[in-house]
């Protein structure tokens, strides 16, 4: 099972670079909206300030590296150019399921990136499907141990779970057993999905079973029905995987629900985000970090200049937002009406 694991692992990273799996028919959301131009910032861009704070821990950018990978060679090379570039600039990182951590104990190695991340924030990451699996508490305890995390993210995949062939598709009962797990874990659990998007009213039921943060990884960007119908070899989970490719809650949709609901949740965006523009808009809608997969490992892939050079033009994009919006830091542009829904070219009609 675990050498199946580790294949599935080098397989997603192949297909998720080199073939056609990114969303093209649902889109992320935030061309409903726009920024008002402000001509006189009244700012000196030298002080623009993209620090923030998540969890309770301080963070010099509002970025994440979402969970990707792990336990395989080509995976400890991606998770060590992450971590070096998150540590250098200050991002928060995710790794990938740590499943065949807790099954081969000897590859931990490929997903451990304390020793060259020290300070970032670090998330361990698991299938919440996982719980109804044999896996409990313990096994979550013994992970975010082993990697030195700073909190659990739990995902959920039905979709994905229901494509792939091998899928672990029993999902009955689990909210309890995801609270027993915020329970029992001496550091916060959060809960996301993988490009599908979680609703407010999911949110709700989350939140109220001790999940501290939601990270909704909507839909828009790296389609996992996608995915697992290329990896597919049966032609109806070819075929199934094809007809769900534009599934999902859009991710603004989902930041914009869940951010005027819940204000003070700690909430990560993600899911279709390609610049610091799109970024900037998911902050401005309620979000406290935005998250990215395929764009970091398209540029770890590359080399460790190509990370970097992705790092500092989100960067960049980030602070020019504020500049030409006239807020100093994130939380005024939180607090601004900078960011407005844009009519529809049908509704203008
Ligand atoms: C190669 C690859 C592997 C992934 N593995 C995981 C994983 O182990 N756990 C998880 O929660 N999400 C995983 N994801 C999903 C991402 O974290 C993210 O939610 C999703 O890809 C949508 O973001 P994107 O459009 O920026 O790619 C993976 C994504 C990629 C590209």
């Amino acid at each position: 099972m675990t050498v199946e694991i580790q294949r599935r692992k080098d397989e997603h990273i192949r297909i998720c670079l080199h073939e056609k799996v990114q969303a093209s028919q649902i889109k992320n959301g935030l061309e409903k909206y726009e920024f008002v131009h402000c001509c006189l910032p009244e700012l000196d861009y030298k002080e623009i300030d993209i620090s923030t704070t998540f969890l309770g821990h301080k963070l010099k950018t509002p970025l994440l590296i979402s969970s990707m990978t792990g336990g395989t060679e080509n995976g400890e090379l991606i998770n060590k150019r992450l971590a070096i570039t998150a540590q250098k600039y200050g991002l928060a990182m995710g790794i990938g399921s740590g499943r065949v951590i807790i099954e081969k104990p000897e590859i931990a190695h490929t997903f451990k990136v304390r020793p060259l991340a020290p300070d970032i924030l670090l998330f361990a990451n698991l299938g919440a499907v996982q719980l109804n699996y044999g896996y409990s508490w313990r096994e979550c305890l013994s992970l975010v141990e082993i990697l030195e995390a700073d909190a659990l993210i739990l995902h959920l995949n039905p979709l994905q779970e229901c494509i792939q062939q091998e899928g672990d598709t029993n999902f009955k009962h689990l909210l309890p057993k995801i609270g027993r797990v915020c329970e029992k874990l001496p550091i916060p659990v959060i809960v996301k999905e993988v490009g599908n998007g979680i609703s407010v009213e999911m949110a709700e039921k989350l939140l109220g079973v001790g999940v501290a943060a939601i990270d909704v990884a909507g839909a828009g960007g790296t389609s996992w029905a996608m995915v697992e119908s290329k990896r597919a070899t049966n032609p109806l989970q070819k075929a199934l995987g094809e007809t769900f490719a534009n599934w999902g809650i859009p991710t603004a949709d989902c930041v914009a629900a869940i951010a005027s609901k819940y204000p003070d949740i700690p909430l990560i965006a993600s899911g279709g985000i390609r610049n610091g523009l799109e970024a900037a808009k998911l902050l401005a809608l309620g979000a406290d970090l935005v998250g990215f997969a395929y764009p970091f490992l398209k540029a770890a892939m590359t080399s460790m200049e190509a990370l970097e050079g992705l790092v500092e033009l989100l960067l960049a994009e980030i602070k020019t937002v504020l500049f030409c919006t006239g807020n100093k830091d994130i939380s005024s542009l939180q607090n601004s009406s900078s960011l407005r829904l844009v009519s529809s070219p049908t509704s203008q009609g």
